[in-house]
């Protein structure tokens, strides 16, 4: 039987959310990575230690004893140095979200100008500092249109690490160049899919995520840097589940639930292009050293055995729901 091993995989943009539908997702994750940036985005946000620490703690409880570290993010707002040295040790990053882009951003950042002092203790702190780099333009523009805002921040704070999360355009593959200060991570979805297959036929809600899935260019751009595993391009998933009440209705909640199926379906569409060899940089080598962390030791095992995808864990209906994936997680 084929077998693949992988040391330490790692998903690192992640959603959890909280209660029973953490309990239901969590141990998805942990059963396939070693590790997973945990986004902060919950009602009301993450932004204080007691926060912080008891989203954490459910977590881990809900990992049923697998080496799975929660890499916790805090939500940005305005932060004092006092507050954020206190708290660097227990964080990754700290996500920035333009107010109302997207699922619980309200609370978010109206004027990036507002954001300079906490970005310069961030900055001299080591913190990294990872976005949801869209406007409020129009929706297949909105990642592009952001690019400016990149660009002086990634000027104005040449020490920040800056790490573009979800990337779906041609453009901002391109934008890794440009700095050395700056990163990204990209999706399963985004490798896979573009507007065709969210809206081309008839409307496909669990594909619907923000941003949304772009054109066939934007796919082949996103697919030769992963394939490649570009030293600046981590994977993260973005799986962020919502009930299925809350996504086959009329006004669909943005966000792809891809947890269960994410490290087989990665394995199956490297081994398509010959570039196996690629995978381990994409899902762990890459992010750890662009955010300098050591996950555990862990080694996990994929096989070549088919499986049809569950339609549904619990309230959630996965991405590829009833499909027949090629390889599957084993140990
Ligand atoms: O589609 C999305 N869903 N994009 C985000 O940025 C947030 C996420 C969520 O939390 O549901
Ligand atoms: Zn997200």
């Amino acid at each position: 039987m084929t077998s693949l091993q992988l040391h330490a995989p790692l998903d690192m943009h992640l959603h959890v959310r909280e209660g029973d539908m953490l309990q239901t997702v969590t141990p998805l994750s942990a059963q396939a990575f070693a590790g997973a940036v945990i986004m902060p985005n919950l009602v009301p946000p993450v932004t204080s230690r007691d926060r912080l620490e008891s989203y954490r703690a459910a977590i881990h409880a809900a990992s049923q004893g697998q080496a799975f570290t929660p890499y916790m993010t805090l939500f940005f707002q305005s932060y004092d140095a006092a507050t954020l040295s206190d708290l660097r040790p227990d964080i990754i990053g700290i996500k920035l979200y333009p107010a109302g882009v997207t699922t619980n951003s309200e609370t978010g950042v109206r004027a990036i100008a507002d954001a300079a002092p906490t970005l310069a203790i961030m900055q001299d702190l080591g913190i990294p500092l990872l976005v949801h780099g869209e406007t409020h333009g129009f929706v297949l523009d909105r990642e592009r249109e952001f690019l400016p805002i990149y660009d002086q921040l990634a000027t104005r704070f040449p020490r920040l690490t800056i790490v573009m999360e979800h990337i779906t355009t041609r453009e901002a593959v391109a934008f890794l160049d440009r700095y050395p200060n700056v990163y990204a991570t990209v999706t399963l979805q985004h490798l896979l899919y573009t507007l065709d297959d969210l809206a081309g036929a008839l409307l496909q809600p669990h594909l619907f995520c923000k941003p949304l899935v772009k054109r066939p260019e934007d796919r082949e751009t996103l697919l030769a840097a992963a394939l490649s595993a570009h030293p600046k391009l981590m994977f993260g998933s973005d799986s962020a589940p919502h009930p299925q009440s809350a996504k086959e209705c009329s006004g669909c909640a943005a966000g792809v639930f891809s947890a269960p199926i994410a490290l087989p379906r990665l394995v199956e569409l490297f081994e398509q292009h010959q570039a196996l060899d690629k995978l381990q940089a994409f899902v762990s080598e890459n992010a750890q050293r662009i955010y300098r962390i050591q996950p555990p030791a862990r080694v996990v095992t994929l096989s070549k055995i088919p499986w049809v995808v569950p339609e549904r864990y619990g309230t959630v209906v996965p991405m590829q729901a009833g499909e027949t994936l090629a390889w599957q997680v084993v140990a």
